[in-house]
């Protein structure tokens, strides 16, 4: 079945019910909850921007098995009469029923509105945004992490979908958790069991995860928002994940590459990600916000050798052991040294875990999954940077569950060269959950001079805004996730001067 441009516009009328109104600042009215018989249950999403294209997603939930005929257009208004580009999708069991769409033809650093059509229903519109390809001088992005669907409700998401002054949203991994519900946080109380109720291990487990998730209407709110640039952390797969395995993972749930090919791949069919052409699993990927920055995204988990104690000392600092993998990291070095012979006034990394020491070298440390458990990776990268001059650089993470800002020295007691903003946890428990690390955080920040920030109480996200004189990352957290509320503070901010990699309370 197909539709003619006059039978869509025709249905526009007819189910004028199920699409949202325009708010104020350009942004989109948040929907009523799909009908339990409505084709689209998920929401719709977009994502990886470029300057002429960008992701679009959404998943239909057929009455049978089906394949099911998806017609997508993309427009320069709301009600997308304005169509820029349309065509038509199908949507199958094979990918869980998933559609996704590399829609171009779109001109740099405009807001797009998009939306689908099945069997006469329609989904919700969406809000998406394309990079700029030339001089810019604005730069605004949400940077999130950590959302576990039972611990709580997904405020956070409400707030960063509530903003009208986003480029884009970072993504920085644990977009799920693959617990049995009650192991990580117990949804009882709130009604937010996740499915299945136990750990997710075949394909179908984390398709019906994902389903879980995409049918919260918050975080269905701010992916119909804001485009997504994301990646994935430990717990889209199991915790403690490496390349070989995970702390998380034993013999009785089956082979590791049949689990972690299963949990990419639901990962892949349920995320706006433009999936690489090659045979094996590679998301680490860049996007180029004109001539104002680089995102460089990186997988710290998927490629990385196995972890060891935290105080085997001569494990921590073996150069056999890789974080990134030696093509990644060939990569990313070759990212770098072009962004700044490109002249490109600041460079972000957008990757999982704590780059910053957290102990002095050669001292046991405390957390051995963070970059601190691969000191020869971090050794390349830091000694890649001084020699190829790469300056301007914001490190990114997630992960942490608690809120840090740092400066980055080439050496321990050196002058920093980089700095690192690591946002808080959409609704996992904060890290100070834990009365040791919050007793024994005074101590140990006493022998961080370089990290100028720590809060490990907090909910909530990094908004980062960079323009060509300095960048500045602040933190807004939420009073709590056992309540829906859309109600957020902002707590700390820390700015960047361009060229002194030092960061000053803002
Ligand atoms: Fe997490």
């Amino acid at each position: 079945m197909s539709l003619t441009r006059r039978q869509f516009l025709w249905t526009t009328a007819a189910s004028a019910v199920l699409w949202p109104d325009i708010g104020s600042a350009g942004a989109l009215r948040a929907q009523a909850p799909a009908p339990g018989d409505a084709l689209f249950q998920h929401g719709v999403a977009s994502g990886d921007p470029l300057s002429d294209r960008v992701m679009l997603w959404t998943r239909v939930t057929p009455q049978g098995g089906q394949p099911v005929e998806v017609q997508w257009r993309i427009a320069g208004d709301e009600t997308l009469t304005q169509v820029v580009a349309s065509g038509t999708a199908r949507a199958s069991a094979d990918r869980d029923f998933t559609v996704k769409v590399d829609a171009g033809g779109l001109q740099p650093a405009r807001t797009y509105y998009y939306g689908f059509e099945a069997a006469g229903q329609r989904s919700v519109v969406g809000r998406t945004r394309t990079l700029p390809d030339a001089f810019v001088d604005r730069l605004r992005i949400a940077v999130l992490s950590c959302a576990n669907y039972p611990a709580g409700y997904f405020n956070v998401y409400r707030c960063v979908a509530s903003r009208a002054d986003l480029d884009l949203v970072l993504h920085l991994g644990d977009y799920i958790y693959e617990f049995e519900n009650g192991v990580y946080g117990d949804g009882s109380g709130l009604l937010r069991i996740p499915q299945p109720p136990r750990e997710t291990v075949s394909l179908t487990d984390y398709r019906v995860r994902y389903a879980t998730y995409r049918a919260d209407p918050d975080l269905q709110a701010v992916h119909q928002q804001h485009p997504f640039i994301a990646v994935w952390d430990d717990h889209e797969l199991t915790n403690d994940a490496w390349r070989g395995g995970a702390a998380n993972h034993n013999p009785g749930e089956g082979d590791w590459p049949t689990r972690r090919a299963a949990a990419y791949r639901a990962y892949l069919e349920w995320m706006p990600i433009r999936e690489a052409r090659t045979t094996d699993v590679r998301l680490y990927r860049d996007f180029r916000f004109g001539t104002l920055a680089d995102i460089v995204m990186l997988d710290t988990r998927g490629l990385r050798d196995r972890q060891v104690p935290g105080d085997d000392i001569e494990g921590l600092n073996d150069p056999a052991r890789s974080l990134l993998g030696a093509p990644q990291e060939s990569w990313l070095f070759d990212r770098l040294r072009t962004s700044q012979q490109d002249g490109t006034v600041w460079r972000l990394l957008g990757q999982q875990i704590m780059f910053s020491r957290v102990a002095p070298p050669g001292v046991p440390v405390p957390l051995a999954d963070l970059w601190d458990g691969y000191q020869a990776s971090r050794e390349r990268v830091l000694e890649r940077l001084a020699s190829d001059k790469i300056t301007d650089l914001a490190i990114l993470a997630g992960d942490l569950h608690s809120s840090w800002a740092s400066e980055v020295p080439r050496t321990w007691d050196g002058p920093p060269i980089a700095v690192e903003f690591v946002t808080p946890a959409v609704s996992s428990p904060p890290l100070f959950a834990n009365p040791q690390v919050r007793a024994g955080m005074p101590a140990l920040r006493a022998r961080l001079p370089h990290v100028k920030y720590v809060e490990g109480d907090g909910n909530g996200y990094l908004l980062l805004d960079i323009t060509r004189a300095r960048l500045r990352g602040d933190w807004f957290h939420v009073p709590g996730v056992l309540e829906r509320s859309a109600a957020e503070a902002r707590v700390a901010g820390f700015v960047c001067e361009r060229g002194s990699a030092r960061l000053a309370q803002a």
